[in-house]
């Protein structure tokens, strides 16, 4: 909430010509009190622009940008180094500076899960994620879950149960289904569910996607596994 300055002195005031609830509102201090809220966010997220005036609140945060930035990305157990722009997401560092395309860029807008990796276990959308902000974090894509020549019960379990057609989502639903039995060993049918909701088959290839986490932890294969939770 904005809060009312003191009356102006000099500067444009507002439209309503100084009456109404905006009496007393510049446009100059309005800007400068958006200014220091916009500054109080970036000072939050550990960053900010090159552009905000210097302060006692944000002096101490380090300047990321305009220009590229050196990233040092811990990816698949191995730190690799590149450059990128600020707003460079987690996906775009991924798929176009490292070469890693397993994680899929489909929505761009975190509500497909075709992007998604680990972060220290945990699942991410990558396409939510800034690289530079993925730097503290263990990053495990589809590329970096078997060991070796050994896959990763889910893959195996997938490849056994059929459970694609195209393909597009599989790595993003064995991410998610790696990330949902690293908490939670014997998941329920519903949790299944649950934990794989925020990623979508196009393909509909959900019961043999759900019998194939099911299987993977251990459990036997339910007859009809049904579709996605709504
Ligand atoms: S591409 Fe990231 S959630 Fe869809
Ligand atoms: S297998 Fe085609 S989108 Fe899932």
């Amino acid at each position: 909430m904005i809060e009312d300055p003191p009356a102006p002195t000099t500067g444009e005031t507002s439209g309503d010509g100084g009456h109404g609830p905006g009496a007393g509102v510049t446009r100059r201090s309005f800007i400068q009190t958006a200014g220091l809220s916009a500054a109080a966010g970036a000072l939050q997220q550990g960053t900010r622009a090159a552009s905000d005036p210097p302060g006692d609140a944000v002096d101490d945060v380090p300047i990321i940008g305009p220009d590229p930035v050196a990233v040092t990305l811990r990816v698949n157990g191995k730190p690799i180094t590149t450059t990128v722009e600020p707003a460079t997401t987690l996906l775009d560092a991924l798929r176009i500076h490292i070469g890693l395309t397993g994680p899929k860029e489909i929505c761009d807008r975190g509500a497909c899960g075709g992007c998604s990796v680990l972060a220290d276990g945990l699942l991410v959308a990558s396409c939510m994620m800034l690289a530079v902000d993925a730097q503290d974090v263990e990053i495990t894509t589809i590329e970096g879950l078997a060991d070796g020549d050994r896959l990763d019960p889910i893959q195996e379990a997938f490849i056994r149960h059929d459970a694609l057609q195209c393909g597009y989502c599989t790595p993003g639903m064995i991410i998610a289904a790696r990330a949902l039995l690293n908490t939670n060993h014997k998941p329920t049918l519903d949790e299944i569910k649950a934990g794989l909701s925020g990623n979508l088959c196009r393909c509909a290839a959900y019961p043999n996607i759900f019998n194939a986490v099911l299987e993977a932890s251990g459990q036997a294969p339910i007859a009809d596994a049904g579709g996605p939770a709504s």
